[in-house]
């Protein structure tokens, strides 16, 4: 007989067809009740066996994290909380589960630890919940830019190019560590090295991007980043999933309009597709909400949280302005931010960025013309302003409890001014003419931006730490499978 997926049964009113459920036990009550989950929903069937007349070796092996195939009949069920169960006729236990070893037990765990066995926590409904609008999400992005007319551009991932210039890549090398080839002058010799000079994994697709872009009109990237930054936060991943769109005869406006779109976009699409899990992340909120002090609570649960970024136009304001905002608030004032702001120029730490946008603006905040210093090479460079400033035509979009969700920018479209600034930031401009070809030959205005993916999941499943939206996270001291 064909299986029944546990999601579709749930909604059936065909009482009295047959059905075969696979899935693993959640709860054995009573020697009668089993509780049955086979991921394509949260909620569980229960499937109900006649104690009387199973054998009692097959009722032992009944146990959380089998797994079974059950065989019966549609029920209306009379218990609380569901509508439909399975009478069971037949019952096979297709893999066992020794409940004395396993790990799960029928009660919540914490997050932390779950993340001691991030491979089994797929099996709960929480992880369930959060992949599924992962999954979804993913979906509604593609769904997105090929309504628009992008084209889906692969990248690299092993690339000889550094393309943020931060120097925080991971090395990628087939040389003997323990006897690493040596030129003359004594430096590691990388000719020897598989590609024959020396690479890394990529930080960002955004240049070979902007290749493309520049034939295609407007591409995106999709894929898996890496970052071998140190920074321990619940923000950061060493393995993160970016995308870039990239667009020819786009200026900075035109880049903050598309990126708002898709924000709110995916959004929508995942408030439309995934209101089971949303729900269900929202109640789960509610309750972690509970264990904070009552004035460190957020006032509005995930549904309304995110309702209320599609209703509301982003704040668009200028490094400048945040600045201003930023050295007159009563943290600053009351050196409450662990990085006071006194100068303009310094960088915005997450203390800042999220000031701006749950306290003062209370909305997504676009904060655009960031100085040239902190920001990356290829960005369009401002005229000088009267005090002498040099700025860049950045544009970083910062979310509540997140901050920045987005990094974008225009591109310096013209050679000379691209390569001057190159040199002054000591990148090798020889090694990346294939880059500056795309501004001697045809350059155009364009720009782009990158999103990265797991800050989005954070924000919509309303997840606290950035370990637990990616299947398998990649962390300092932390690649255990
Ligand atoms: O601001 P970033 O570094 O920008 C770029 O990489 C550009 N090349 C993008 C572009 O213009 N095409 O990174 C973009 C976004 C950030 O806003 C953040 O959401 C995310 O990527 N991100 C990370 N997410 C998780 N862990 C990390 N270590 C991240 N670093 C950046
Ligand atoms: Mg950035």
């Amino acid at each position: 007989m064909k299986r029944t997926k546990i999601k579709d049964l749930l909604n059936t009113t065909e009482f009295g067809q047959q059905v075969t459920v696979k899935g693993w036990v959640r709860t054995f009550r009573n020697n009668q009740f089993i509780a049955i989950n086979d991921g394509s929903s949260i909620n569980n069937i229960q499937a109900v066996v006649d104690f009387t007349t199973t054998e009692e070796s097959v009722l032992k092996r009944i146990t959380t994290g089998s797994a079974v195939s059950v065989t019966g009949q549609v029920i209306e069920s009379l218990g609380k909380g569901q509508r439909v169960e399975i009478k069971v006729e037949q019952l096979e236990i297709i893999g066992d589960c020794d409940a004395e070893k396993y790990p799960l037990q029928p009660k919540k765990h914490s997050l932390e630890f779950l993340r001691e066995i991030a491979h089994l926590r797929f099996r709960t409904n929480t992880f369930n919940a959060v992949f599924k609008v992962r999954n979804a999400l993913a979906y509604a992005i593609h769904k997105f830019f090929n309504e628009r007319g992008f084209v889906y551009m692969h990248t690299p991932v092993i690339t000889g190019s550094d393309a943020e210039g931060a120097g925080e890549m991971f090395r990628v090398t087939t040389l003997d560590l323990d006897n690493l080839p040596r030129t003359e002058d004594g430096s590691i010799n990388y000719k020897e090295d598989f590609f024959g000079k020396s690479t890394n994994l990529t930080v960002s697709g955004q240049l070979e991007g902007e290749l493309a872009a520049l034939a295609f009109g407007e591409i995106y990237t999709f894929g898996p980043t890496f970052r071998a930054e140190n920074s321990n936060t619940t923000r950061h991943l060493a393995e993160f999933w970016m995308i870039e769109p990239e667009m020819a005869f786009y200026e900075l406006d035109d880049n903050m309009d598309l990126a708002e779109e898709l924000l709110k976009y995916v959004i929508r699409y995942a408030l439309d597709n995934c209101s089971d899990e949303l729900e269900f992340l929202k109640g789960r909120l509610q309750e972690e909400e509970k264990q904070k002090p009552q004035n460190e609570r957020s006032e509005l649960d995930l549904i309304t949280k995110l309702n209320f970024c599609l209703e509301n136009d982003f704040e668009r304001i200028t490094y400048t302005e945040a600045i201003q905002i930023l050295k007159n608030s009563k943290p600053n004032q009351k050196k409450q931010f662990k990085y006071l702001i006194e100068d303009w120029g310094a960088d915005l730490q997450s203390e800042h960025e999220r000031y701006l946008v749950e306290k003062h603006f209370k909305k997504p905040v676009i904060l655009t013309d960031y100085p040239a210093e902190i920001k990356a090479f290829y960005m369009k460079q401002n005229s000088t302003d009267e005090q002498g400033r040099n700025t860049v035509r950045a544009m970083d979009i910062l979310f509540p409890g997140i901050g920045e969700i987005v990094g974008g920018s225009q591109r310096e479209e013209s050679l000379e001014k691209l390569e001057r600034r190159m040199k002054e930031m000591h990148i090798p401009v020889e090694e990346m003419n294939w880059f500056l070809d795309t501004r001697r030959f045809g350059s155009v205005p364009h720009s782009g931006f990158g999103l990265g993916f797991e800050r989005l999941v954070l924000f919509v499943t309303g997840m606290t730490n950035i370990r637990d939206v990616i299947p398998f996270p990649r962390t300092p001291k932390n690649a255990e499978f």
